[in-house]
């Protein structure tokens, strides 16, 4: 497939020129830019069989232009709890509600990326594959439903569904004339070995949490990164757990089992190769046929979701091997309930102008007590602790085109990053300054105590100090008796937030999802209803707007 990709010439039918060809369009919903890089992948494929193809994410296109299409390819993730991803947000609104335009002309299939670990597997791909059915679009060919490995079957799916796409078409000879040469060839599957240079602690080691600054070289690598991309970073596990697990499941460790074709020892695989922190739905649902456990079996059924996450939280793979020791697995079996060990996205905190040969990283290890055990995240802890200064760490990129520094350098830039979400600020700061932009600069940051958290506050304070940064605002909310949260900041300075917006500015958010950056959103609409003099409707069209330009983007998690 891969091979095919930059292929010359082909089927030449001669005399049709390539205006004529037909188009293809293909859509992406993204939180992550793998739906993006495969709809990439599709668009070279579909050029090879003499199709025009027109990549777009969602959000850069309106439900009428939707209407008009004719050959289309949906390929989107699901975000959370079976939600749509913020850039799919707007069109899939328009979509799915009752005046929406009927599509009778339309020929279509989706691709649906997702994690069986969560309930609503690929529920945004579902969505869309029903939705356009009942407009009147026709499915050229079935859904694929992707797993957290998505890559054979999304390949399989593009392989197939593109021919059909281009059944009939007229075929041109199609030139590829793309310089594909200084492209990344490092992806999940083919990591590059960077050196894992520094590895500092940048919290106070009285603080309540650790958090760490790392810098990994990337110096001939040919690898470059843009403020505001994610790097991704492939972990092995930790030894001891594995040592505890293969205790558990009263293993040697040096059992010769076959993974992805090849013999391995099965605790080198369960370093390497397996996920053996997370338990698979499989684990448990295995576990609670076997021991019969009445508690399991209930929590299993149909609707105790939220009791279920209630009994999981905190409780990993080896807390239920040693929960349930009459359940006997062999090695064979045990590996068959585990799901890949994947990559874990870190968003970077540098800017490649800057830094061309270094990627920094600000990452909060993740370590607690629970079940009578100590626990520790696995990549968070893998690079404190396994990865050790000068080592060699794998990694890759993975672009996100929609979080940028905006290219006019005049726009005011406001930036809500507590904690860790810090992170990519750090990095639009350095780009702002290498760029000497002259646009306003607000940063609200915040975390527990300003005297153990407040980390890289030397740089922030130096860039108040030089103006780089305009304003900037604090929020520790544990340093006083009642809690004070970034949003309460805005909330303070809502009046001038609003000029900032009025003026053009940017609002960017980074860091927790499910708390604080819902908490910022319902604070945004607040100092737009208030200080725009609007209805809480208005608000929203205006806070929509600004999702509309990219004017507010999140990278959150
Ligand atoms: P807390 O833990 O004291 O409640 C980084 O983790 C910071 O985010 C901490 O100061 C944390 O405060 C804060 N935080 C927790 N919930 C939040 C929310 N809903 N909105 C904004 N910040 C929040």
């Amino acid at each position: 497939f891969f091979a095919g990709m930059h292929s010359h010439m082909l089927h030449s039918a001669g005399s049709v020129n390539q205006a004529d060809a037909r188009i293809l369009h293909i859509l992406f919903g993204s939180q992550t830019g793998n739906s993006e890089s495969l709809a990439n992948d599709a668009a070279a494929s579909a050029k090879s069989h003499g199709l025009r193809p027109i990549v777009k994410s969602m959000d850069e296109v309106e439900i009428g232009q939707l209407a008009k299409m004719e050959y289309l390819l949906i390929i989107t993730s699901t975000y959370g709890e079976g939600a749509m991803p913020d850039n799919a947000e707007m069109l899939w609104e328009a979509a799915s509600g009752s005046d929406a335009p009927r599509m009778e002309n339309l020929k279509y299939s989706v691709l649906a990326l997702g994690d069986t670990s969560y309930d609503l597997f690929c529920q945004a791909g579902i969505d869309w594959d029903k939705r356009l059915e009942e407009l009147g679009g026709k499915r050229l060919f079935e859904r694929v439903d992707c797993d957290v490995d998505f890559e054979a079957p999304a390949e399989k799916w593009i392989s197939e569904v593109v021919p059909l796409m281009a059944e009939g078409a007229a075929t041109v000879a199609v030139i590829d004339t793309e310089n594909h040469a200084g492209k990344s060839t490092y992806n999940r599957k083919n990591p590059f070995p960077a050196k894992l240079s520094v590895n500092r602690i940048l919290t106070a080691l009285d603080s309540s949490k650790e958090t760490r600054h790392y810098e990994i070289s990337i110096a001939g690598s040919g690898l470059s990164y843009e403020a505001g991309d994610a790097m991704c970073v492939i972990p092995t596990n930790c030894p001891e757990l594995v040592a505890d697990i293969l205790k558990a499941l009263g293993c040697a460790g040096d059992e010769e089992e076959p993974v992805n074709g090849e013999l391995m020892k099965l605790s080198e695989a369960l370093r390497t190769q397996f996920e053996i922190k997370l338990p698979s739905k499989e684990l448990l649902e295995e576990l609670a046929k076997r021991s019969g456990d009445q508690e399991l079996n209930a929590l299993l059924s149909a609707g105790n979701k939220d009791k279920l996450n209630d009994y999981l939280w905190g409780r990993d793979t080896l807390d239920l091997l040693l929960q349930f020791p009459a359940v006997e697995f062999s090695a064979a079996e045990f590996l068959r309930l585990l799901k890949p060990l994947q990559h874990r996205a870190y968003s970077i905190s540098s800017s490649g102008k800057k830094y061309p040969d270094s990627v920094h990283l600000t990452v909060a290890s993740v370590r607690y007590q629970a079940h009578d055990r100590q626990h520790k995240g696995v990549c968070s802890t893998y690079l404190a602790d396994l990865a050790g200064e000068g080592g060699e760490v794998k990694i890759f990129f993975t672009p996100n085109n929609n979080f940028r520094v905006p290219n006019d350098d005049s726009l005011p830039m406001i930036m809500v990053g507590p904690g860790t979400g810090i992170a990519p600020f750090r990095a639009f700061l350095q780009e702002r300054e290498f760029r000497n932009a002259s646009g306003k600069n607000w940063l609200f940051f915040g975390d527990r105590n300003a005297a153990t958290d407040f980390i890289y506050r030397d740089e922030i304070e130096a860039m108040r100090a030089s103006g780089l940064l305009t304003r900037l605002d604090l929020a520790f909310s544990r340093d006083q008796a009642e809690k004070i949260y970034v949003q309460d900041r805005m909330l303070e300075h809502g009046a001038e937030l609003y000029a900032w917006l009025e003026q053009g500015g940017y609002f960017f958010v980074c860091g927790d999802a499910y708390r604080m950056a819902k908490d910022v959103d319902q604070a945004l609409h607040d100092v737009v209803r208030l200080h725009g003099n609007k209805t809480v409707t208005q608000a929203v069209d205006y806070v929509n707007q600004l999702k509309k330009d990219k004017r507010y983007v999140r990278d959150v998690y």
